[in-house]
């Protein structure tokens, strides 16, 4: 049988990403961050955060020493977790993958992020990854969103695996938990690909967004007595 796309991803894929981007990654910046500013323009101040597809951990470092929170980083490339232990301390590394989170029992957090990560999930996977990430949101929390940005849910070939079928998947994933009525959007930056940056897209294609999602176990119910 094919491997499916979250295999691939934790055979090999995940460390030719790490490989192909880690120069880059170690130069990012707070206010180069879209996903950092983003949590700063929602004046959210996290003391735990989670980040699901992490890599080698930079932004939880530049989230530790901003907000001196606890952080996880779950990552299935062991490349960028080895190169992330070196660089920086205190952050809590476990091998992984969105659909079968590597959490303590009743492990929750403040804020949990995912960046980029939602559009190579594979479909087969994509409910059990929406209940893991919802299991370790803490109510009251947040859930921090970037990804390519499509109101219609639309599929482009990964160009960097020629053989077998690997998608990337563009779409507002959001909406899913916004969806579920326990979750309200407090903030949604459009930006562009190509400029990496809160800057008009040049068309759909070159569009991601982020969201900051809030939690409520029972708060976004209008109520009705009958
Ligand atoms: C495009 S990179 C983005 C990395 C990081 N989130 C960032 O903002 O720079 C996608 C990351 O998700 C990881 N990844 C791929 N599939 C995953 C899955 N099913 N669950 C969790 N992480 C995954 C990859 O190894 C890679 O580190």
């Amino acid at each position: 049988m094919a491997p499916t796309q979250d295999e691939i991803f934790q055979k090999s894929e995940a460390d030719r990403w790490f490989l192909r981007n880690k120069d880059y990654l170690s130069k990012i910046t707070p206010d180069k961050d879209p996903i950092m500013k983003a949590i700063s323009e929602a004046g959210i101040k996290p003391k735990s955060a989670l980040e699901i597809g992490a890599s080698n951990g930079y932004r939880l470092a530049m989230i530790r020493a901003l907000f001196k929170a606890k952080c996880v980083a779950v990552e299935p490339s062991s490349l960028a977790i080895a190169d992330g232990k070196k660089r920086y301390d205190g952050i809590d590394f476990r091998k992984g993958v969105a659909h079968k989170l590597p959490m303590k029992k009743g492990e929750k957090f403040d804020l949990v992020i995912l960046n980029f990560v939602f559009h190579w999930i594979d479909r087969r996977k994509l409910f059990h990854s929406f209940a893991e990430i919802d299991a370790a949101v803490t109510d009251g929390g947040w859930l921090a969103i970037g990804d390519f940005y499509s109101k219609e849910p639309t599929k482009v070939p990964y160009r960097h695996i020629k053989k077998g079928r690997v998608w990337t998947y563009k779409q507002d994933y959001a909406e899913v938990f916004i969806k579920s009525g326990i979750y309200r959007r407090v903030l949604l930056k459009i930006g562009s690909v190509a400029k990496r940056d809160f800057l008009k897209p040049q068309s759909d294609y070159d569009s991601f967004a982020v969201s900051i999602l809030k939690k409520s176990l029972d708060g976004y119910y209008s109520l009705w007595e009958g």
